[in-house]
C-alpha cells in the first residue's frame, strides 16, 4: 500500500543547494571544480571568536536550551547594534533570536498569514520564499521587475500591478541581483503597504555587505514591518544557524509561543559566539573588501566570456547575468559548464521560473584566485556550441 504524501510538501528543489552538495561529492571523488554557486562567505568566523567558542564549551559542557526567543544578553546586543549602526532605537523585547533567518521566516509567516492568504514576491527572488509559502499553503503573486528598474520594486510598481495581496517580501540588497532599494523608495513602499493593509516583510540578510552606500533598514518607516536578518552573511557564521527578527509589538507573544513549540531554542553555542562576533566587525569589513575586489575582477573579466549584461550588484555577493545571447536553457548551460569547464554556477530558474532560462547567478563570495581561475576556464570553454 502506498500512503499519501502531502501536496504542500511537493516544492521545487533549491538548485543552489543541490549544486553545493553535488560539488562537494564530486570534489570528494577527486574532481577539480571551481564553484561560483553557493550563497555563503568562503571565510569563517574570525579566529579569535572560534577560540572563545572553544573556551565556552570548556566552561559550559552541558550546552542546554536557552529561552525560545534567545538569550537576553544577545537580544540586548542586537538592540545596541541597531543604535550603533542605524541610529535607530529597537527595544530588546521586539527582538527574537531564531535558528537562522529561515526559521525566522517560518515563524513570521505563520504569525501573520493564514492558509489561503496571498503574498507578493518580486521576481527574480530568493527561491526559498516561494517554496516556504507553498509549504504553508499561502498563495504567491509574482511581480516582475527588470534591469531597467534595478530589479527592485517601487510603490508605483506595486500600485500599477492592480493585484491584491496580504503581504509582500522585499530583499534589500537582493539575492540574486545584489540590487539595493534607496531610502526614499523604501519609505514609499512602507507607506503604500500601510495604506493598503499589506504586511511588509523586509529581508535584510545582506546588510553590511554593500559597496557604494550603506543599506537602510525599513524600521523607521512603519510600525507594522517585520525585519528578518541573519548571522550567515555579513557575520560569516553561516553553519552556526542563527538569525533574528524584529517585530511589531502585537506579534511578540505569538512568535514566542510558536518558537517554543516549533524550535524550542536557537543553538546555545551559536548565541554565545554571536555576542563575540559583534566585537570584530573590523575583520568582517575586511571580508567585504574582498568581495568588492572579486566583484571588480568579475565585472572586468566576464565580458570576455560573453557574460556582459549584468545586474548592478550594489550589495550582497551576487551578479545576475542575462545570457540570452548564449542560451535559452540556463539549466542545461550550467550543467555543461560544470561537466565540461568544471565551473559551478547557479541557473536563473532558481530565482525566476518564468524568465530564468536566460539568466545565471554568479556568487563572488569565494577567493579572488577562484574568480580568475573560473574566468580562465570559461574563456577556454567558449568553443563549446550552445
Ligand atoms: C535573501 C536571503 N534570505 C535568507 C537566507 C537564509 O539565510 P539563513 O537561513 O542562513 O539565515 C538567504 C540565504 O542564502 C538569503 O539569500
Amino acid at each position: 500500500m502506498v500512503l499519501k504524501l502531502s501536496k504542500r510538501s511537493d516544492v521545487e528543489s533549491f538548485r543552489a543547494l543541490t549544486i553545493l552538495s553535488e560539488v562537494a561529492e564530486r570534489r570528494a571523488a577527486g574532481e577539480d571544480i571551481i564553484t561560483l554557486a553557493p550563497g555563503q562567505p568562503c571565510f569563517g568566523a574570525p579566529q579569535i571568536v572560534l577560540q572563545k567558542a572553544k573556551d565556552f564549551i570548556d566552561q559550559d559542557p552541558i550546552q542546554g536550551y536557552t529561552a525560545a526567543i534567545g538569550t537576553l544578553p544577545l537580544r540586548k546586543r542586537i538592540a545596541k547594534y541597531y543604535k550603533e549602526n542605524y541610529d535607530h532605537i529597537v527595544h530588546e523585547d521586539q527582538i527574537v533570536v531564531t535558528t537562522s533567518s529561515s526559521s525566522g521566516f517560518i515563524l513570521s509567516l505563520l504569525s501573520v498569514f493564514d492558509a489561503g492568504d496571498t503574498v507578493a514576491l518580486t521576481m527574480p527572488t530568493y527561491p526559498a520564499y516561494k517554496n516556504m509559502l507553498q509549504a504553508l499553503d499561502i498563495n504567491v503573486v509574482e511581480i516582475e521587475t527588470t534591469k531597467e528598474i534595478n530589479y527592485q520594486p517601487t510603490a508605483d510598481l506595486l500600485e500599477k500591478t492592480g493585484k491584491k495581496f496580504d503581504g509582500i517580501i522585499i530583499t534589500n540588497p537582493s539575492n540574486p541581483t545584489g540590487a539595493m532599494i534607496d531610502k526614499e523608495t523604501l519609505k514609499g513602499i512602507c507607506k503604500w503597504c500601510d495604506a493598503n493593509d499589506v504586511r511588509l516583510i523586509s529581508d535584510e540578510a545582506y546588510h553590511g555587505i554593500t559597496y557604494e552606500q550603506k543599506a537602510q533598514t525599513v524600521l523607521p518607516f512603519s510600525k507594522n514591518v517585520i525585519v528578518l536578518n541573519t548571522f550567515s552573511k555579513y557575520f560569516a557564521l553561516t553553519g552556526w544557524r542563527l538569525g533574528w527578527a524584529i517585530l511589531p509589538e502585537d506579534m511578540i507573544i505569538r512568535i514566542k509561543k510558536l518558537a517554543e513549540n516549533l524550535f524550542v531554542s536557537p543553538p546555545t553555542i551559536s548565541q554565545f559566539i554571536a555576542m563575540e562576533v559583534f566585537e570584530h566587525t573590523n575583520v568582517l569589513d575586511g571580508y567585504v573588501a574582498k568581495y568588492k575586489e572579486n566583484r571588480n575582477i568579475l565585472r572586468k573579466r566576464l565580458p570576455e566570456i560573453g557574460f556582459d549584461d549584468f545586474s548592478s550588484a550594489q550589495g550582497a555577493f551576487y551578479l545576475y547575468v542575462d545570457i540570452s545571447n548564449l542560451t535559452n536553457n540556463s539549466e542545461d548551460f550550467c550543467r555543461r559548464m560544470l561537466d565540461e569547464a568544471k565551473v559551478a554556477i547557479t541557473p536563473g530558474m532558481d530565482f525566476d521560473t518564468k524568465r530564468g532560462n536566460s539568466t545565471i547567478r554568479i556568487s563572488y563570495a569565494g577567493d579572488a584566485s577562484d574568480m580568475h581561475e573560473a574566468c580562465d576556464r570559461l574563456i577556454k570553454w567558449q568553443k563549446i556550441k550552445v
